[in-house]
């Protein structure tokens, strides 16, 4: 069945912009992208969005439904009423290009800052043997597929712009915490992860855990435990020790 909904979308570039209404034809099993899509083709040829898998997989098509950061591709008309108008706007914590498309270089800043996967010398690809509860501890986190959903939402820069250049956001945080796991990884990634990424602003708010798409349990699952670590290592009177001789 077939019905006309209400949308109003962010238009606009360069700093400037505005909602604009459509009324938008809508079909069985359609999702937000499909509308947006449909309003490319038919009122709106230059309304700009980025998509590319439509399948909740590429993390493309991120942007706020009602308020909400939401994929576009994975949220169903049917979880609206019909009469009720649907706004759509980008992702307000990253700077806008134009419309529904954000500039996200801010993350992958950080995804640069954060060294590799450091295995300890003398140990070949090959040679790793790991515990299976070890790689299923991180396999969670590689369930992450960048729609940086969780950077989105975190109140820390999504309403402090000054904050960006020290905090890395749940997601880079998850990353270093993943790393911080391996049993082969031999960087120091907890004194990292407080001084360069900003781990301390994190209070725990779960707002991350909230909107990811992958429902991976970012704050209890990598970044609780992340700061156990660095609090444990911080006030382990032995680590404290070490750390003054060693780095007269
Ligand atoms: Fe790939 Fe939506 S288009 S996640």
């Amino acid at each position: 069945m077939s019905y006309k909904a209400k949308f109003k979308v962010w238009r606009g570039e360069g700093g400037e912009g505005r909602l604009e209404d459509f009324t938008v034809e809508v079909n069985e099993g359609e999702v937000v992208l499909d509308i947006i899509h449909r309003l490319q083709a038919t009122q709106a040829p230059d309304l700009a969005v980025r998509w590319n898998c439509k399948a909740g997989k590429c993390g493309s098509c991120s942007m706020e439904i009602n308020g909400k950061p939401r994929l576009g591709c994975m949220t169903r008309m049917s979880t609206f009423d019909e009469d009720e108008t649907i706004t759509v706007t980008p992702m307000r914590t990253f700077p806008v290009i134009k419309d529904l498309v954000t500039d996200v270089s801010y993350n992958y800043q950080k995804a640069r800052e954060i060294p590799s996967f450091t295995p300890p010398a003398g140990v070949r690809p090959g040679e790793y043997r790991m515990k299976q509860v070890d790689v299923e501890r991180s396999q969670e986190f590689r369930k992450c597929i960048e729609c940086f959903m969780c950077n989105n939402v975190c109140h820390v820069i999504r309403d402090h712009e000054e904050n960006k250049t020290n905090f890395s956001g749940p997601r880079f945080l998850m990353r270093i915490a993943e790393l911080d796991m391996h049993p082969y990884d031999v960087a120091d990634r907890q004194e990292a992860a407080q001084e360069e990424h900003g781990l301390g602003y994190c209070n725990i708010t779960k707002c991350c855990t909230e909107v990811c798409p992958e429902h991976i349990k970012i704050t209890d699952n990598a970044l609780i435990p992340m700061k156990e670590r660095v609090v444990d290592r911080k006030y382990d009177p032995l680590v404290w020790l070490g750390d003054k001789i060693f780095r007269r």
